[in-house]
């Protein structure tokens, strides 16, 4: 943590609603990283939002950071930024977009409290289907768009940047790719902007040395759609990597970072207006901010024209 944030930080509450894996993984990883003096969960299971709470501050010990249990909504006062996690996961075999009636139920009637407790916070949502909830929390809260911020394809991302990471051998913080559209089977990689060393990754290869075979590449692309469905296969659930990318959602916030990052946001995509999908966003203190449009060939065009289809199709038949 920059010195010149430590002030900021010891203003900084941040309230995770839904106390499960990823809220609670969530809440580790965020106390861990000292960005927060408070973290507050909330969850409707109060007994076992309190086991973790107390087992957490144990380890807030060595953080300086205080976990407690929240009361009710109203405990999102004064709350910087407010994670939502609640809501079922996927079972093996079951798509995010499965999960969407049961969610949508229940945001409605979380969101409007959260709200009204915290009119001045940012909703940061995780509860899949992602896009589908993002839009349901701005209709929802009636905040302004940059305060309602979806995970959306910040996890895919970070899986994408891995997979080409260890095709070329170098760390992914040194590959620059990213997957857009919807946190789900319809997202895509934007091929035509990929970079390794400033170099596309065809002549990045080249001068390397290395074959470059665009079959490898979707293999790359394929794993990181496959992953999740992967991980659930196997463990049942996700949570250490969306832990990690919602606490590099809240850094820029917390921090007034500008950083840029591919999440989602209700917007107009490829011609398809009022859906949330995502998009590299710059983030700071205000939320997120669509200034980086990207120059994408026409097939990504049309390839993410049909992503935003698919999810304005399913708001459609829940709304
Ligand atoms: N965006 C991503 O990248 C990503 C990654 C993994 C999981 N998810 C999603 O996150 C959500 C949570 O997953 P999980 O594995 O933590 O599930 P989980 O079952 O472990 O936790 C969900 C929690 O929500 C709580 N809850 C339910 N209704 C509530 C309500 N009305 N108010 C408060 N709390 C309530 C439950 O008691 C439970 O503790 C799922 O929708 C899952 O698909 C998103």
């Amino acid at each position: 943590m920059p010195a010149s944030n430590a002030a900021n930080v010891r203003s900084i509450k941040i309230v995770i609603v839904g106390a499960g894996s990823v809220g609670v993984t969530t809440a580790y990883a965020l106390l861990l990283s000292g960005l927060a003096a408070e973290i507050v969960l909330i969850d409707i299971d109060t007994n076992r939002a309190l086991g973790e709470a107390i087992d957490m501050s144990h380890a807030a010990h060595y953080a300086q950071a205080r976990v407690r249990v929240g009361d009710s909504y109203d405990d999102c006062a004064g709350a910087t930024a407010v994670i939502v996690t609640a809501g079922v996961n996927q079972k093996p075999g079951q798509t995010r977009m499965d999960l969407v009636k049961t969610n949508y139920g229940l945001f409605k009637s979380i969101i409007p409290q959260i709200a009204a407790a915290a009119p001045d916070t940012i909703l940061i949502i995780a509860t899949n289907p992602v896009d589908v909830l993002t839009h349901a929390a701005l209709k929802l809260s009636g905040f302004p768009v940059e305060r309602v911020i979806g995970s959306g394809t910040a996890m895919d991302t970070t899986r994408f940047r891995h997979e080409l990471g260890k095709q070329f051998g170098v760390n992914p913080r040194n590959v620059h790719a990213v997957i857009i559209g919807e946190h789900g089977d319809s997202q895509l990689p934007v091929w035509s902007l990929a970079s390794i060393a400033g170099m596309r990754l065809r002549d990045y290869a080249a001068q390397k040395g290395i074959p470059y075979d665009q079959e490898v590449m979707d293999g790359c692309s394929q794993r990181t759609k496959d992953a999740a469905y992967e991980i659930i296969q196997r463990k049942g659930k996700t949570n250490y990597g969306v832990a990690s990318v919602l606490v590099s959602i809240l850094e820029p916030i917390i921090t007034d970072g500008d950083a840029l990052v591919t999440v989602s946001r209700v917007g107009t995509y490829a011609g398809v207006d009022d859906v949330a999908l995502s998009m590299p966003c710059k983030l700071n203190r205000a939320g997120a901010h669509q200034d980086v449009p990207l120059l994408l060939d026409e097939k990504e065009k049309e390839l993410l024209k049909q992503s935003a289809e698919s999810i304005k199709e399913v708001l459609r038949a829940c709304e």
